[in-house]
């Protein structure tokens, strides 16, 4: 693997600000431009720590959104919905947000200013059912760009209403194949959304970012690894939220295997092991899937071969993992502490490896090393089968649109 190539691949995603690139050309968007006067509108106002309002993922005591895909949810009366963004908002951020089972719409907001997100004119606004009441989600699009909430607004007279949180939660803990880097929709068309929001009735956390290693170390700009930045991100209160992971999907040692970090082996073991034992200690009924890693193809004579990394020692950590050493006297790490700590009641196995290797193809990996949507895609599709037969969990969507402008088609039926 050339070592340039992956010095591009896994820089941090280029600003784009409202412009998708499709095979290096502009791709038509048309996102609405949502910006409105708010003195000039006659709404009821609610403040960014109203009740009502669910926020998904991980967000601060100031409402500033972080890691891959965070999102709010709510209820609303009426035909109304707009947001104030904070001071703290990156300006031209990309959201996507809609009512019910409707598709997405896409648009960027502004510090500071208020968006019109959800008007008589919103399709579907007039029906009752199956969502009723009419059910407001919002995402943001890339990990990098975080948004503040300022205000919630509703029509005048109208109100939220608080809408509980599915009963099936998954985290995702990643870098950014996770995060969705490279894909048309960043955090929005990566494959860990896509198996979040593709199971249907579940909430779903991505906590990744891109060139994060697993290993407590300088990664790509990231002064610090997961098993360090999973516990204690730049958020106080995302512990205290609805938080609850049955099922945490890690997918992580594509940055330590660059020798660009100059990860060892050992340090890679040690790091992964001390996450998953922090994520037992944390969530102790959580069944945890470890990812195989996919590097990337290469062109092999004639024909093409895939690079895997870490392949013996992501074995070895799921194999330690389902040991009776380890399963008789359980440990917890918490992220900071040097040593772990043996927890007082023995484990039953909950460590799953899911194996990636002929999921992707070589024309699945974008130019910049990344899945294209349709590899994000696939990997998503399998995963999802793989928790449904694993674990049981039924797909219960079963028709709102989970990735958006992925309709191709022929309407021709002979050339
Ligand atoms: C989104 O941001 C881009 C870049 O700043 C800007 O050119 C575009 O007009 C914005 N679109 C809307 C609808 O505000
Ligand atoms: C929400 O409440 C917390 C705790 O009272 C406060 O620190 C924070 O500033 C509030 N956030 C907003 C956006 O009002
Ligand atoms: C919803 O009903 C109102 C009032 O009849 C109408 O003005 C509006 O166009 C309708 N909206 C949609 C999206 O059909
Ligand atoms: C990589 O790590 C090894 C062992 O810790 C160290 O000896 C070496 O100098 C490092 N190389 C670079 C380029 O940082």
């Amino acid at each position: 693997m050339e070592l340039k190539k992956w010095l591009l691949a896994l820089m941090l995603g280029s600003i784009v600000e409202g412009t998708i690139l499709q095979n290096g050309q502009v791709r038509d968007t048309n996102f609405p431009d949502t910006k409105i006067d708010l003195v000039a509108s006659d709404f009821r106002t609610y403040g960014a720590n109203a009740s009502e309002l669910s926020y998904k993922g991980r967000w601060d005591s100031k409402k500033v959104s972080y890691w891959s895909a965070p999102g709010l949810v709510f209820g609303f009366s009426g035909d109304t919905v707009a947001i104030t963004f904070g001071e703290h908002t990156i300006d031209k951020t990309l959201i996507g947000y809609r009512i019910g089972g409707m598709d997405w719409t896409f648009t960027n907001v502004t510090a500071g200013g208020t968006h019109l997100l959800v008007s008589s004119k919103t399709p579907g606004i007039n029906e009752t059912y199956p969502v009723n009441p009419q059910r407001f989600e919002m995402r943001v699009s890339n990990w990098g760009y975080g948004v503040q909430i300022d205000k919630v607004h509703v029509g005048a007279g109208e109100s939220l209403i608080k809408i509980p949180p599915y009963e099936r939660t998954i985290e995702f803990i990643g870098d950014s194949l996770s995060a969705g880097d490279f894909q048309s929709y960043e955090g929005l068309s990566s494959f860990a959304y896509g198996v979040g929001e593709g199971l249907g009735e579940t909430e779903y956390y991505v906590t990744a970012f891109p060139g994060i290693c697993v290993a407590d170390q300088e990664c790509w700009g990231n002064p610090r690894g997961q098993v360090h930045q999973w516990f204690y991100s730049s958020d106080t209160s995302w512990r205290a939220a609805e938080i609850w992971g049955d099922i945490v999907v890690i997918n992580l040692g594509t940055n330590d295997n660059n020798i660009a970090n100059n990860v060892s082996a050992e340090a890679y073991v040690d790091a992964y092991k001390k996450l998953i034992q922090g994520v037992h200690g944390k969530y102790p009924s959580a069944q945890v899937v470890v990812m195989e890693l996919w590097l990337g193809f290469y062109q092999y004579g004639n024909s093409y071969a895939q690079n895997q990394g870490f392949q013996q020692e992501l074995e070895d950590i799921v194999t330690y993992f389902n040991s009776e050493e380890y399963l008789s006297a359980p440990v917890t790490w918490d992220g900071t502490t040097e040593t772990t700590k043996t927890l007082d009641t023995p484990s039953k196995p909950f460590v799953y490896y899911f194996r990636t290797k002929g999921i992707l193809q070589h024309n699945d990996i974008g130019p910049q090393w990344h899945p294209t949507d349709v590899g994000a895609i696939k990997v998503a599709s399998h995963l999802l089968q793989y928790i449904k037969l694993t674990f049981g969990w039924d797909l219960v969507a079963t028709g709102p649109e989970v990735f958006h402008e992925t309709l191709y088609w022929n309407d021709q039926d002979s050339y």
